[in-house]
């Protein structure tokens, strides 16, 4: 069992613990022993240059109006704030291959170790928001975070804390229903 968190408590996980989570993570199958995973972990004050790079994409690609108007400013300082609040942002990276093969592979590979990932941080009572948005496919983003786009690719940004609330609703469709028997 596992659900998504989408509000943490203003506590920060040990990184004693977020390493033995990530190194359960790292136990994901990947061809050619490629681990393509690589972790850039955002937390404490260091969480300010991510968001500030966040915003900066966020009004770059106009999804947030760069005016003086009130209803901008609240909606940065509102976003900036949730961010902030989030006591660690984990952002998942590999390099890209040139080979589509290859590049899914690494891909997939990539998926299993965020799963991983969740399910370790779950059992240690760390919960976790897998989150894909429009900056991660930025390139000025990736060079304001020290990364060169042509050579790497985002998977994915964990968010990471003590769960504040979790929803345990069961939305899952029958599996039977996705399954076909035959024999
Ligand atoms: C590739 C991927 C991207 C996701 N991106 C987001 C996201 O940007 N924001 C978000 O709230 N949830 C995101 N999720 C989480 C799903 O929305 C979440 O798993 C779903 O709502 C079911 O909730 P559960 O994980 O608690 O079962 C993402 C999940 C995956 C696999």
């Amino acid at each position: 069992m596992r659900r998504s968190t989408h509000t943490f408590k203003n506590k920060p996980v040990d990184i004693k613990i977020l390493t033995e989570i990530f190194t359960y993570g790292s136990y994901a199958p990947t061809h050619y022993m490629k681990e393509p995973w690589n972790i850039k972990l955002y937390q404490g004050k260091g969480r300010k240059e991510f968001v500030d790079a966040i915003i900066a994409s966020y009004v770059r690609i106009g999804m947030i109006k760069n005016d003086d108007d009130p209803k901008s400013l609240k909606l940065i300082d509102s976003m900036s704030n949730f961010l902030l609040s989030v006591p660690h942002h984990a952002l998942i990276y590999m390099e890209k291959e040139a080979d589509t093969i290859r590049y899914e592979e690494d891909y997939a590979a990539v998926c299993a170790f965020i799963q991983n990932t969740q399910l370790a941080g779950w059992e240690y009572g760390v919960g976790m928001l897998w989150t894909i948005t429009p900056y991660m496919n930025d390139p000025l983003f990736l060079k304001d975070i020290g990364l060169d786009s042509e050579v790497f690719k985002i998977a994915a940004v964990l968010q990471i804390g003590y769960p504040d609330k979790v929803s345990l609703v069961n939305r899952r469709t029958p599996i039977e229903k996705k399954m076909e028997l035959i024999e």
